[in-house]
């Protein structure tokens, strides 16, 4: 391979390149995810991270503004002129004093990186971006993805701004929430609404996608994950390049724990960092193959060499007939299509993974939009993780701990209603169902009659 960036099997074993103007979502040899792989030799990457510093004072320059391709020093693999940048990755880390001391952790210590801030309301612009890059790059024309609802959303805001592709996008039924459902519809994609969940969407994707050489979005496409990569870089510099003791992330397809990880690995190899953080990934109890696989069944990354546990589990998953189910619908997956590369990741940064209740994802949820900072259900799992981490005392309260948000809280208005509703028919519909109990932060709307002195007095009673 003569390429200064190539793709290689994620396989050590295996370890087999492809060019990057290949269209692969896995190794053609044997089977395994792919990484986008660099010849740093020549490439030259900086040599220390402050060296990004110089990019903000040229804010007038796309790429640099870019919270993505203002690294593209670190994911180069397509020349300036082919990227695609809508301006994706304004976002920063943002503390929380009331977030941290409902999660335990010394006040200034926690923080949260608010990927709702992206154009599309999530954190998947950050990988679109470069996924749709490398379509660009290709010459693609239609562009593909199975999605909980946020991948849908992003692909359809690149296509419908750019104008390069056409966006077909696979949801289950009933199974994505109206916001983002609303921006697949508002911007214009082909909606392929499947009769099933989102584990047959991704299944039916990948067929389609490869019958009818459609570019596929998901992250199995490596691209995707190189811009995911970024979001560590953006923690990284609110932090003025120092590394925080703990990142705590939701694990739903396992893209977001398997690009950090993947940063990580190759920022403390360039020797541009010189420890690499702890890495939670948090499962939402009802899409916990995760946890399950990795906290009760010792399945490991294991130098790469395939281990029985996985397919044994969903054979299990099969003979039961048991579907994900958690109101976090981002996260409502049980085969995640990561789930290799998430292992090396939670090796290399000597990872623990959790799963946490509805209840206690909708309770961390209201306390993140207390602090004005609002997200979907997936994304408090992060923050309800933290919370058990430090209580289980993984995590010292003295330590830094970075929680990723990584969606808006607009994307699912329907459980943050219901966890507020006085309605308690809503509440046991939405909420109840799912086993949450209580809405122990719950603001509650105060019924009053149109009458300007009860108006008056309830204000002064409650306020
Ligand atoms: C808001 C949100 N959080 C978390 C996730 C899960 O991310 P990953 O697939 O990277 O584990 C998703 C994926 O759809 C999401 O939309
Ligand atoms: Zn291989």
């Amino acid at each position: 391979m003569t390429d200064v960036a190539f793709q290689r099997c994620i396989s050590p074993q295996c370890g087999a390149t492809y060019g990057v103007d290949e269209v692969r979502t896995a190794c053609g040899a044997c089977g395994s995810l792919l990484d986008v792989a660099y010849d740093w030799q020549r490439l030259k990457p900086p040599s220390k991270l402050s060296w990004f510093e110089q990019k903000w004072s040229r804010r007038y320059e796309p790429l640099s503004l870019s919270g993505v391709w203002r690294f593209h020093e670190l994911l180069p693999f397509a020349p300036p002129e082919k990227v695609v940048t809508i301006g994706e990755g304004q976002t920063q880390l943002h503390s929380s004093p009331g977030v941290a001391k409902y999660v335990g952790i010394a006040g200034g210590r926690l923080l949260l990186q608010y990927e709702g801030m992206n154009p599309s309301g999530s954190f998947k612009d950050n990988g679109m971006s470069a996924a749709f890059t490398h379509a660009h790059t290709i010459g693609a024309k239609r562009a593909a993805c199975a999605s909980t609802g946020n991948t849908s959303a992003s692909l359809a805001l690149y296509c419908s701004v750019t104008k390069l592709m056409r966006a077909v996008i696979f949801i289950g039924s009933g199974k994505i929430s109206y916001g983002k459902l609303s921006q697949a519809l508002d911007y214009g994609a082909l909606t392929m609404q499947v009769a099933g969940d989102f584990d047959d969407a991704m299944q039916r994707v990948q067929e389609v996608s490869s019958q009818l050489g459609i570019y596929l979005v998901n992250s199995v496409n490596p691209f995707r994950l190189e811009g995911q990569k970024t979001i560590m870089y953006r923690v990284l510099e609110s932090l003025r390049w120092q590394v925080p003791d703990w990142i705590v992330v939701p694990g739903g397809n396992l893209g977001n724990s398997s690009a950090f990880g993947k940063a990580f690995i190759e920022l403390h190899e360039l020797g541009l960092i010189d420890k690499i953080p702890r890495l939670a990934v948090i499962n939402a109890a009802g899409a916990n193959t995760l946890f399950e696989l990795y906290e009760h069944r010792g399945l490991r990354w294991n130098g790469g060499k395939p281990q029985e546990m996985s397919s044994e589990y969903y054979e299990e998953l099969d003979a039961d007939k048991k579907r994900a189910s958690t109101i976090a619908s981002a996260i409502e997956i049980n085969r995640p299509v990561n789930l290799n590369k998430c292992l090396r990741a939670l090796d290399r940064c000597r990872g623990v993974v959790r799963e946490v209740t509805d209840q206690e994802i909708l309770d961390a949820k209201a306390q993140v939009g207390a602090g004005g900072l609002g997200c979907e259900p997936a994304s408090a799992a992060s923050v309800a993780g933290a919370k058990m981490l430090v209580a289980q005392g993984v995590i010292s309260p003295e330590e830094q701990v970075v929680c990723i948000l990584t969606g808006h809280q607009l994307k699912d208005p329907d459980a943050t209603v219901a966890y507020h509703t006085t309605d308690q028919d809503q509440f046991n519909k939405v909420l109840g169902s799912r086993g949450v109990r209580r809405a122990n932060y719950a603001n509650r709307a105060v019924a009053v009659p149109n009458d300007l002195v009860e108006i008056i007095k309830a204000i002064q009673l409650y306020s």
